[in-house]
C-alpha cells in the first residue's frame, strides 16, 4: 500500500463512526488518504476527526465558495484521476442508488465517475438487514458489480437497531486487508496486460426434444470471475458462456452460447490467436444422440435416451497448442478427485488445472465461494482456503502469470 493513493468515501451509516479508524490504518500502510463525505455522514462522524488522521481537508462539496483563494475547481476530477484505488465504506442504500443511477452531485459520487479504468472500487454496504435484502438495494448492488466495483456482503453480528443479523460493516482491519489485497492485484504491469484471453464458463444445455434439455448448476459465477480478473489485468478477453443470470463484466466480449457443440464451434476460431484458454465451464459430456423436433408425449412405457459424448473443447485446445499458449481447466469432483484432477493435467495437456470439491456451501457451483487446489504443469500443488470467488479468480491468475512469467524465462514448455 506505500505510496497509493487512496480516497475513502463515507456515507451515512451509523457505522461511519469507525472510519478514522480505517483512515490510520491505511496511513500507517504508508497509503495517502483523502475522504470525501456525504452530506448525511457528516451527522455520524466529525469531519474534524476525519482531516485530522488523514492529515488532509476532507471534500464534501462539489462546489467550493468561489472567493476562498487557492480553491482548486477542478477538483472534482482531479481527485479520482489521483486515486489507485476507491473504497466506499460505510456504503448506504441512498448511495449505492446513486452511485449505480450514475448521478454525480457530491465530491463522493463524482470521485466514482472520474476514477481511472481498471483501478478499483472496493464498497462495504452498512445498513439494517432488511434494508440490505430490498429488491432495489439488490439490484442496485448488482448494478454495481456488473460495473466491475467489488461490493462487500455485510457482516452479521449486532446492529443499531438492537437487533441481531446481516448489516453490520466489517472491522477497519478487515477493511484495510481488502483495499491491501485489492491494490495488488490491481498492477498495471501485469504480464496479462494486451494478451488475447478466452474464457468458457456456465453449463451447457442438452436438448432433448423442443422444450427439455439436459443440464448442470452452474452459476457460471467463478468464470465470469476470471474474465472480470483478466480484464482487470489489462486483457483482451472473450467470455464464452451457456445460460446464466450475470451480467456481462466491462469490457469483456461476451459470446452466448447453448449447447456443448455451440460453445465448441464459438470457440475454435480462437484457438490460434489466443494467448490462454481458461475453461471454466460446467460443459456436458453428453448430449441426447437425436433431440426431438417438438414435444416427446408420454406414453405407459419406459423411455430410454441414448447419449452420446461430446466434443471436449479444453483438451482439444491443449493438444493442438503451440508453444506459449496456455490451457487452464477446472476439475470439480465430488470424492477422490485430486488425483482424477492430476491425471487429467496430463491427458488434457493442461499448464495448470483448478481443482474444486462441490459442497454447495464453501465451494462449486452456485455459491460466491469456492477453494481450490491449484495443479501446475509439473504437478506442484497450491492450496487455497475457501474464499469469494473474485478473490479465487484473482490468485488463478497470479498463477497464470507465473506461468508466463517462466515462459519468458526460457524454463520448459510441456
Ligand atoms: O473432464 P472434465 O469434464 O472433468 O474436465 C473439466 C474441464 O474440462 C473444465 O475445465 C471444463 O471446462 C473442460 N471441458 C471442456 N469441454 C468438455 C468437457 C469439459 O472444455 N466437453
Amino acid at each position: 500500500m506505500k505510496g497509493k493513493n487512496i480516497i475513502l468515501g463515507v456515507s451515512g451509516g451509523i457505522a461511519a463512526y469507525k472510519t478514522p479508524q480505517i483512515v490510520r490504518l491505511l496511513k500507517k500502510a504508508g497509503a495517502n488518504v483523502r475522504v470525501a463525505l456525504t452530506a448525511s455522514a457528516g451527522r455520524f462522524v466529525s469531519e474534524l476527526s476525519l482531516a485530522t488522521v488523514s492529515g488532509e481537508a476532507v471534500c464534501r462539496e462539489m462546489f467550493p465558495p468561489a472567493d476562498i483563494p487557492g480553491t482548486d475547481f477542478t477538483r472534482h476530477i482531479s481527485l479520482g484521476e489521483w486515486a489507485d484505488a476507491l473504497v466506499i465504506a460505510p456504503a448506504t442504500a441512498n448511495t449505492l442508488a446513486r452511485l449505480a443511477a450514475g448521478l454525480c452531485d457530491d465530491m463522493l459520487s463524482a470521485c466514482f465517475i472520474t476514477l481511472r479504468p481498471g483501478k478499483p472500487v472496493l464498497i462495504f454496504p452498512a445498513m439494517d438487514g432488511q434494508m440490505y435484502r430490498s429488491a432495489s438495494v439488490q439490484r442496485n448492488v448488482a448494478t454495481l458489480a456488473a460495473g466491475g466495483c467489488t461490493v462487500f456482503e455485510p457482516e452479521s453480528g449486532d446492529l443499531a437497531s438492537g437487533q441481531c443479523g446481516t448489516g453490520r460493516m466489517a472491522d477497519p482491519g478487515i477493511i484495510a486487508n481488502r483495499i491491501g489485497a485489492a491494490l495488488q492485484a490491481a498492477r498495471p504491469d501485469s504480464l496479462l496486460a494486451g494478451l488475447q484471453v478466452v474464457v468458457t464458463a456456465g453449463p451447457t444445455r442438452e436438448k432433448i426434444d423442443g422444450v427439455r434439455f439436459v443440464s448442470n448448476y452452474s452459476s457460471g459465477k467463478m468464470g465470469f470471475a476470471v474474465a472480470r480478473a483478466a480484464r482487470e489485468r489489462g486483457a483482451d478477453v472473450r467470455l464464452i458462456t451457456g445460460p446464466v443470470h450475470l451480467e456481462t463484466p466491462e469490457g469483456v466480449e461476451r459470446i452466448d452460447v447453448e449447447s456443448a457443440c455451440q460453445m465448441h464451434d464459438a470457440a475454435k476460431p480462437f484457438y490460434p490467436i489466443c494467448a490462454v484458454f481458461i475453461a471454466a465451464a460446467a460443459v456436458a459430456d453428453y448430449r441426447p444422440e437425436m433431440p426431438y423436433e417438438g414435444k416427446l408425449k408420454k406414453n405407459e412405457h419406459q423411455m430410454q435416451l441414448l447419449l452420446v459424448r461430446n466434443p471436449d473443447i479444453i483438451a482439444e485446445f491443449g493438444a493442438q497448442k503451440r508453444t506459449g499458449q496456455l490451457a487452464v481447466g477446472f476439475a470439480l469432483e465430488t470424492s477422490e478427485g485430486l488425483a482424477y484432477a492430476h491425471r487429467k493435467l496430463d491427458e488434457k495437456h493442461l499448464d495448470l488445472v483448478a481443482f474444486n470439491t462441490y459442497d454447495r456451501k464453501t465451494s462449486g457451483f452456485e455459491v460466491d465461494t469456492n477453494s481450490l487446489t491449484l495443479i501446475d504443469r509439473n504437478h506442484r500443488e497450491t492450496s487455497l482456503p475457501p474464499m469469494q470467488k473474485t478473490d479465487a479468480a484473482r490468485m488463478l491468475l497470479d498463477h497464470v502469470e507465473q506461468l508466463i512469467a517462466a515462459a519468458g524465462n526460457g524454463e520448459t514448455e510441456r
